[in-house]
């Protein structure tokens, strides 16, 4: 069975469970950050281990399932948890997840991660809109033979393509706006930056010297995901908005050591920020995707 058809029979499968839910609009959920799909309202939910051919998340604080129902009053289907190549997963087992959302019909994806800040001014526990990447994993998702047949609009799914608002703008103003509200609303301190992403492979934390080295590149945050997922929604010409929970200093920037406890911890702490600032987004980016004519109504 070739890829396209592992992926084509792992949307069909979910397709079934989803009913007359036809999301347009994905979100994945990152380290410690997966309670923020508490807020979808009745959701169904189906475990990645019952979907034919889909990877199994095995870091802890990613549980691994896919709840799909209305969030802010919007359809959306939300991935609670994620693989990364550190688990042993090749690049196109890392996306797959990423081509049965575009197959499944959605045309916007809210990509979230656990991120150490490497910009001074970060605290800990920020949230931060990605302007950018930069991808240091030394791999691209899309090596191989170009599949066209992934693309969910015209002119998309090409071999070489821009990368140049790999990050909407237009989404990034509404998640701005919505930041707004929320601090309007009484959440002081609330803020919403911009910042460049730059994604190692890990699964080690960075020394000091290389998170020297990543700053003098322009990166203000680092990570072990969302660039490869980044890449291949763009290749399949869906949107993607990136948000980062400064879970930790770089290393070599705070004072105590870097660890898997400590990003868990400070996404708990954000994850009901989160849910708030992701469940003011649904209806808002579901508004301005336009309605898939290949999956009916
Ligand atoms: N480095 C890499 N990945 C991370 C970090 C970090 O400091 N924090 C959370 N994920």
């Amino acid at each position: 069975m070739t890829y396209y058809d592992q992926v084509a029979e792992a949307a069909a499968f979910v397709r079934i469970r989803l009913g007359a839910l036809a999301p347009r609009v994905g979100m994945v959920l990152g380290s410690g950050l997966g309670a923020a799909a508490d807020a979808v309202a009745d959701p169904v939910i189906v475990p990645y281990q019952e979907i034919p051919h889909f990877p199994q998340s095995t870091v802890e604080g990613h549980s691994g399932r896919l709840l799909a129902g209305l969030l802010g009053g919007a359809p959306v289907i939300v991935m609670q948890g994620r693989v990364h190549s550190y688990e042993g997963y090749t690049p196109r087992e890392v996306t797959f997840p990423m081509r049965v959302l575009g197959t499944l019909g959605v045309r916007a994806v809210v990509l979230t991660n656990a991120a150490g800040g490497i910009l001074a001014g970060y605290h800990v526990g920020q949230l931060v809109a990605l302007a950018d990447h930069i991808n240091m994993m030394g791999w691209n998702p899309l090596t191989g033979p170009n599949e066209p047949r992934f693309a969910v609009k015209p002119g998309a799914g090409l071999r070489f393509f821009d990368m140049t608002e790999a990050y909407s703008k237009a989404l990034r103003a509404l998640a701005a706006e919505a930041a707004d509200e929320m601090r309007a609303a009484g959440a002081e301190g609330f803020t919403l930056e911009e910042g460049v992403y730059l994604a190692t492979p890990g699964p080690s934390f960075e020394t000091p010297a290389e998170i020297r080295a990543f700053r003098t590149l322009g990166a203000t945050l680092v990570g072990m995901s969302t660039v490869p997922e980044t890449i291949v929604a763009r290749h399949m010409g869906i949107e993607v908005l990136g948000i980062s929970c400064v879970t930790n200093l770089a290393a070599g920037l705070g004072a105590t050591p870097l660890s898997h406890l400590e990003v868990q911890e400070t996404g708990r702490m954000v994850e009901r920020r989160l849910a708030a600032l992701l469940g003011r987004l649904a209806p808002r980016i579901a508004a301005k995707v336009e309605p898939d004519p290949r999956v009916a109504l």
